[in-house]
């Protein structure tokens, strides 16, 4: 489907255009039960900001400002689109919540950090060169929903089948990888040395300088919960670190 359209779009009816942008996909739509689908999926409420990255026609963007009347933002390169999609804003009197940049979704100029839910429907190798600026931009605990194609290596934490097509869902995920240090609720000081692969966090843990298990770490935006226990006839304790955006430790929770 997809990938036909991109093949065909360099070479028309033998006409060789050349063409004034790059278009990393074509414009296909997403229909409206589906977008509704994307925004359940990311349980979009009215705090949220919504960026669509290859906005299209507009069509995501101007649908969460009906509907949750919150900001919404669509960065479009093909200025048709654009045009289109700032018209169609207007005829659904939206437009002073909404707002169109045509520009690549891989210029950096353009800032996506204000982002809480970000919109994707464009190819799994498109996705996998904007996953760099996903993670390294846009804040811990931002959602993210993919239209139909995966991110490669980073598994999504939630994935959708709605009769053939797959929706996906991720969590932008603090940065949690390194050395830690914190106290307990008995004054003990926990010793932590975290790796991560995106949402997965495993490591080592010492309590008093005595060596413990990690059992469990789960990671969900900035925070991080963990299962620790000291020998195996002991309880197993659960702590939630929370990894505020811009702190320099995280925050220690007992349970
Ligand atoms: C499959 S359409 C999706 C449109 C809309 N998000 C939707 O789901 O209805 C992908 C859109 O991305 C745009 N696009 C492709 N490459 C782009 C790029 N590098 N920067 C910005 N937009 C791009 C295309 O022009 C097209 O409108």
């Amino acid at each position: 489907m997809f990938s036909d359209l991109v093949d065909d779009m360099g070479d028309m009816d033998g006409y060789s255009i050349e063409p004034k942008f790059f278009l990393d996909v074509p414009f296909v739509p997403t229909d409206d039960a589906l977008i509704q689908a994307m925004f359940n999926m990311a349980g979009v409420n009215k705090k949220d900001v919504l960026y669509d990255l290859g906005a299209g026609d507009g069509r995501i963007v101007i649908l969460a400002a009906q509907k949750y009347g919150i900001q919404a933002i669509g960065v479009e390169l093909d200025p048709m689109r654009v045009s289109e999609a700032m018209e169609d804003a207007a005829n659904a009197r939206v437009e002073h919540l909404v707002d169109f940049i045509e520009a690549d979704i891989f210029d950096k100029d353009v800032d996506i950090s204000e982002a809480s839910v970000v919109t994707l429907y464009l190819m799994d190798s498109v996705n996998v060169l904007l996953r760099p600026r996903l993670l390294n931009e846009l804040r811990p605990g931002t959602r993210i929903v993919s239209h139909a194609f995966d991110m490669g290596d980073w598994q999504a934490d939630e994935e959708l089948d709605l009769g053939g097509i797959t929706l996906y869902k991720w969590t932008i995920p603090a940065q949690v990888e390194g050395v830690w240090q914190c106290e307990g609720p008995n004054d003990e000081v926990y010793h932590l040395e975290l790796e991560q692969q995106y949402q997965q966090v495993t490591g080592q843990v010492w309590v008093d300088d005595q060596p413990a298990v990690l059992v469990q770490a789960s990671l969900n935006g900035s925070l991080l919960e963990l299962s620790i226990q000291m020998a195996s006839d002991q309880p197993v304790q659960q702590a939630r670190l929370r990894f505020e955006y811009g702190a320099e430790s995280p925050e220690l929770e007992w349970l």
